[in-house]
């Protein structure tokens, strides 16, 4: 197994796990790695303990309490799902496995550090460190670590000791506001999780169409468009939208409602949000946008682009450098209505 070598602390921190599961025993190897001293993990069912076993050999498996117990005032790892988080702090409390000067550290993205309060009314601190990444409690997964970020939320007194473990486990610490930790979370499940669904959504339509590699196919686009957008921004859009062609897309609707009603609904919310982007951060002429969100809620010319002048102007978008502008970013009428202008900002032809 490969792990994070770099950061070896002087002062090795007394660390336990509670949750052997996905991230638990991937992130309990990476620290054991970084040359802290893993005193104790829990782990209830056969899955769990195999996973322990696996990958942190040699480290006595306990009662949760009984691991909350033995890493005193050092950090208690707290890796089950997020809905058992308030249940088991309740418990460890109860059971008095939370001391004082302890440090609780839990791992979800939707949930700040006031999820673990029962554990700060006993004195210890409390920590929300979340790692965006993906995890199946494989040792492959210790070799996606270095580079992750991780979204934490912590007291001022606690970012030091943040700061190290990220470093320790070759991260980098986003800071995330304790009321932002939902904003932070939906964000991350829009960008990678409803991504696994897209993909899937268009490896079914290629097959629907008669490709018989359809991810072999997708493969190259698909990074490309990924290394774009991120590259990029607004400025990786390409195809139909982009390039103003309402006919097209009228075509697709047609197929999809036809062929695959089951991702008509994502594809037109989808189309609808990249027309509404792209004519934000100045990549589309107001009137093509006009005539693509007509088609888009197909209603008469004109009704969807006034329903979508109040969403275009307070689109925040956040644009990379235009080398170019087309001329008229001002609202022009399609269709009998105002379509939006490019937000302040002025429009250029697609490729
Ligand atoms: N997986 C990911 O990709 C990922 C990425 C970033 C963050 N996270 C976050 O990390 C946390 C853990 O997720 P995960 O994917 O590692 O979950 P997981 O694989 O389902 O593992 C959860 C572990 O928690 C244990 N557990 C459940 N309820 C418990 C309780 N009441 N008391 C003690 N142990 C309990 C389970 O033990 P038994 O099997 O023995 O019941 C299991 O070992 C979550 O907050 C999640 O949001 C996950």
């Amino acid at each position: 197994m490969s792990a994070p070598q770099r950061g070896t602390p002087t002062a090795p921190l007394t660390v336990g796990v509670v949750g052997a599961g996905r991230v638990g025993t991937v992130l309990g190897a990476a620290l054991a790695a970084a040359g802290h001293r893993i005193v104790a993990v829990s782990a209830r069912s056969a899955r769990s303990r195999a996973r322990a076993a696996r990958m942190l050999p040699g480290v006595p498996v306990l009662p949760p309490a009984h691991t909350a117990r033995a890493v005193g005032t050092g950090v208690l790892l707290l890796t089950v799902p997020d809905d058992a988080l308030a249940p088991l702090v309740d418990e460890l409390v109860a059971a008095g496995g939370v001391a004082p000067g302890q440090v609780a550290v839990h791992t979800s993205g939707a949930h700040g550090a006031t999820v673990l309060r029962a554990a700060a009314e006993v004195g210890a601190g409390t920590v929300a460190l979340h790692p965006a990444m993906t995890f199946t409690g494989r040792p492959s997964d210790l070799d996606r670590l270095p580079g992750v970020s991780y979204g934490a939320s912590a007291p001022d007194r606690l970012r030091p000791l943040v700061t190290r473990l990220v470093a320790d486990l070759q991260g980098v610490v986003e800071w995330v506001h304790e009321s932002d930790r939902l904003l932070y979370h939906a964000a991350l499940a829009h960008g990678a999780n409803h991504l696994v669904t897209l993909v899937n959504d268009a490896a079914d339509g290629l097959r629907a169409a008669g490709v018989r590699e359809p991810r072999r196919l997708l493969a190259p686009l698909l990074r490309a468009a990924l290394d774009n957008a991120l590259g990029l921004g607004d400025d990786a859009l390409t195809g139909p939208v982009a390039r103003g062609d309402a006919g097209t897309v009228a075509g697709h609707l047609s197929r999809l409602a036809g062929d695959h009603p089951d991702w008509l609904e994502t594809y037109r919310a989808l189309a609808r949000r990249s027309v509404v982007r792209a004519v934000a951060a100045g990549r589309l002429d107001p009137r093509a946008a006009g005539r693509l969100l007509d088609v888009l809620a197909g209603t008469g010319p004109g009704a969807a682009a006034e329903a979508a002048t109040a969403e275009v102007a307070t689109a925040e978008v956040a644009t990379p450098d235009l080398d170019t502008a087309a001329p008229d970013a001002a609202p022009v009428s399609a269709g009998g209505a105002q379509v939006p202008a490019t937000a302040g900002r002025p429009w250029r032809a697609a490729r």
